[in-house]
């Protein structure tokens, strides 16, 4: 009998809504994402994301902070429970945490982040308020991988709109969310595949050093 080999283990971090981790759920249902979502994990309760990985039937976890006394602690059992998965790429996936250079180091290459912006462009919270305010011509999304670096980690695939006159905070968030939705199950299949790699600071995907991000443009 042909048994088909398991797709690899894809391991979620969410904080919220977890739109994005819906994306991944249904790529990989519908065969868009060439890996499983193993587990998801949170540090809050009330993510919508644990509820959206139980109706999946995926291993939901909450890991609170306020459990342990130190960070290191805490990400120590998050790294425990992120590693039972055996997972070829971990996805922060809206997980509002910095995480500390123990744990950067040790998803050194096989963790991914999504950042609401055009990075360099404003890194940290409040994205598409600051794109406005500084008046820019284009807003989106990025992947990258994790480094010890907060949002500067060597950048992968990225979203790419143009801002309206009548735009607001409330519709950039919806036209980037679902430039997300795209740009994050696409990096994160790259990666479970090994297509994706970091080599030192270098980018390769196939094998082919990537010196600027991928950009997909809203509408194309
Ligand atoms: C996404 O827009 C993601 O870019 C952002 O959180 C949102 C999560 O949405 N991440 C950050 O701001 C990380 N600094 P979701 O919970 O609906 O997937």
């Amino acid at each position: 009998m042909n048994v088909p080999s398991e797709r690899p283990a894809v391991v979620v971090l969410v904080s919220g809504e977890g739109t994005n981790l819906q994306a991944l759920i249904d790529a990989a249902r519908d065969g868009a994402l060439d890996a499983r979502v193993a587990a998801v994990v949170s540090d809050r309760a009330e993510a919508r994301g644990l509820e959206r990985a139980r109706r999946a039937g995926i291993a939901a976890l909450h890991i609170p902070r306020e459990g342990y006394p130190s960070r290191e602690a805490y990400e120590r059992a998050l790294a425990e429970a992120i590693d039972a998965h055996a997972p070829s790429a971990v996805i922060l996936a809206g997980f509002m945490r910095i995480l500390g250079p123990s744990m950067v180091r040790h998803y050194a290459g096989r963790m991914l982040n999504l950042h609401p912006s055009l990075l360099p462009r404003f890194r940290g919270l409040d994205t598409h308020r600051r794109v406005l305010e500084a008046g820019d011509s284009h807003h989106g999304a990025t992947v990258h991988f994790v480094t010890e670096d907060l949002d500067a980690g060597p950048r992968v695939l990225q979203y790419r709109l143009k801002v309206r006159p009548d735009d607001t905070v409330e519709t950039l968030a919806a036209r980037v969310r679902r430039g997300e939705h795209v740009i994050l199950p696409r990096a994160t299949s790259w990666l479970a595949t090994g297509r994706l790699r970091l080599v030192g600071d270098e980018v390769t995907l196939d094998g082919e050093t990537l010196r600027e991000p991928i950009v997909i443009e809203e509408g194309s």
